[in-house]
């Protein structure tokens, strides 16, 4: 990502998302707030037409697409996912509790532009449910990280971490929320950081 598709040297952020869409709230926040400089959303698409997420973006005024796997193989619902990032020239995928796993082409359309945002101290506890993962195994502290999307589930490069500590009495709501709070701040943080290393 040497240099960004648009005269202005302004980073396009397409997000993707399956459900409650905090993390692509705390994304579009920081970008209307300046805290991601040169950056904006162009794109919010999701693969589930009810996820909550969409509606939260429409009320901050982002495009929003439906593009619905239905039956279809992971290859085909991604090409069409990648044509709509392309069509808005897109920079940079910022995955935002999007549950599919990419298909090979899709990660080489987007070669170490695709991040992903998880609720633990990878490479600890990755997949799903993290956060009772923590738990069941007794740790005293997690966390959340931010990485590089790659063929692996949630082992790509680490870009950043925010630690948690688990409290005796957590059940997986309080450290899911508690690890949440951390991920809005480390999400914009991260994608910053990567956008500075990258820009022109
Ligand atoms: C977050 O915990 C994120 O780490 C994980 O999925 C959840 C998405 O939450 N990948 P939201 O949709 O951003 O609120």
């Amino acid at each position: 990502m040497a240099e960004y598709t648009t005269a202005a040297s302004c980073a396009r952020i397409g997000i993707l998302l399956s459900g409650r869409g905090s993390n692509m709230v705390a994304l579009a926040d920081a970008v209307r707030a300046g805290k991601i400089p040169n950056a904006e959303i162009v794109i919010v698409i999701s693969d589930q037409p009810d996820a909550a997420g969409l509606s939260k973006a429409e009320e901050r005024g982002l495009e929003t697409r439906v593009i619905e796997r239905r039956g279809r193989l992971r290859a085909e619902h991604d090409r069409e996912i990648v044509t709509a990032l392309r069509a808005r020239n897109v920079d940079l995928v910022c995955l935002a509790g999007y549950m599919r796993v990419l298909s090979a082409d899709f990660l080489q359309a987007f070669p170490r532009r695709i991040l992903n945002i998880h609720p633990s101290l990878l490479p600890l506890f990755p997949g799903l449910n993290a956060q009772q993962q923590a738990l069941e195994h007794g740790a005293r502290v997690s966390g959340c990280t931010v990485h590089f999307v790659d063929e692996t589930l949630d082992g790509g490069p680490i870009i950043a971490q925010r630690e948690v500590p688990v409290l005796e009495n957590d059940t997986v709501e309080t450290l899911a929320s508690r690890i949440l709070i951390q991920e809005h701040q480390l999400y914009p943080e991260a994608v910053g950081r990567v956008l500075s290393k990258t820009a022109g």
